[in-house]
């Protein structure tokens, strides 16, 4: 009989429950990832309690709260608090989104919050996003170009940078990526959406002169190919973008460019 066994650190524990602030009327429960790798433990859940009446509206708000006034060893990143850097994706709820943009008015319930799902976890609510990272940059992400430099600036007329709409806003926060199930299965070859939308939004780049090359690079069953329009990837992103299309877009090149 085949036996299966569960990954080291996969079964997750019940944790610590804080005490409830005292003299609060309006309360709201928070059930937070817990792993430290260093203690040897299994990761559990903790339970916290928030007095809304003296927190901001943002779940980022409620969990520098937590940080200040309950528990400092909790472990989540975090730094623009405007949706801009990226640093605070995390799975609120069920669903990937910015800690910071994300209105606890929108959460009916308790509050649940996991560290992005399919990442290596450094601490707590902290991914490891190395190999994201290195996706990225595997796709060169910047100008390049053959022709001599203009003396002040590569120029793109206003349609040519319109292009770019849709593409340059991503925040590198890895909501699509960890949402994708092929990304799941395949994260080693698989580039995923959020490289896949940068690789877009160079080749569609007016400026930039190794469109082909970029696509040769793609030319690959896994690197691309594994996108199969699932659209997790597009339904999560938090900036409203649409990697989904974007990659639909890398594959239609893909085809013109043979004919
Ligand atoms: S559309 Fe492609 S990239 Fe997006 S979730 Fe589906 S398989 Fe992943
Ligand atoms: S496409 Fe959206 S979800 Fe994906 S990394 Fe960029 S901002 Fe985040
Ligand atoms: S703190 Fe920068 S995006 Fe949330």
């Amino acid at each position: 009989m085949v036996q299966l066994r569960l990954p080291k650190n996969s079964r997750i524990r019940t944790g610590k429950t804080w005490p409830k602030p005292t003299g609060a009327t309006n309360v709201r429960k928070f059930l937070i990832y817990r792993y430290n790798p260093d203690d040897g433990q299994n990761p559990r859940v903790d339970t916290y309690f928030v007095d809304m009446d003296t927190c901001g509206p943002m779940v980022l708000d409620a969990l520098i709260k937590i940080k200040t006034e309950i528990d400092p060893t909790l472990t989540f990143r975090r730094s623009c608090r405007e949706g801009i850097c990226g640093s605070c994706s995390m799975n609120i709820d069920g669903q990937n989104h910015l800690a910071c943009i994300y209105g606890m008015d929108e959460i009916k319930g308790d509050v649940k919050i996991y560290p992005l799902p399919h990442m290596p976890v450094v601490k707590d609510l902290v991914p490891d996003l190395t190999h994201f990272y290195a996706q990225h940059a595997s796709i060169k992400p910047w100008l390049q170009t053959e022709t001599n430099a203009p003396a002040k600036e590569w120029r793109q007329s206003i349609a040519d940078r319109k292009k770019l709409d849709g593409l340059y806003e991503c925040v590198m926060c890895a909501c699509c990526s960890a949402s994708c199930p092929s990304y799941w299965w395949n994260p080693d070859r698989y580039l995923g959406p959020a490289a896949l939308l940068h690789a877009n939004r160079w080749i569609v780049d007016s400026r930039d002169e190794a469109t082909g090359e970029r696509l040769d690079d793609l030319e690959d069953p896994f690197k691309l190919y594994r996108c199969h329009t699932i659209m997790n990837c597009t339904q999560t992103c938090p900036k409203g973008l649409n990697p989904a299309r974007a990659i639909a877009e890398i594959k239609k090149m893909m085809v013109e460019r043979t004919i």
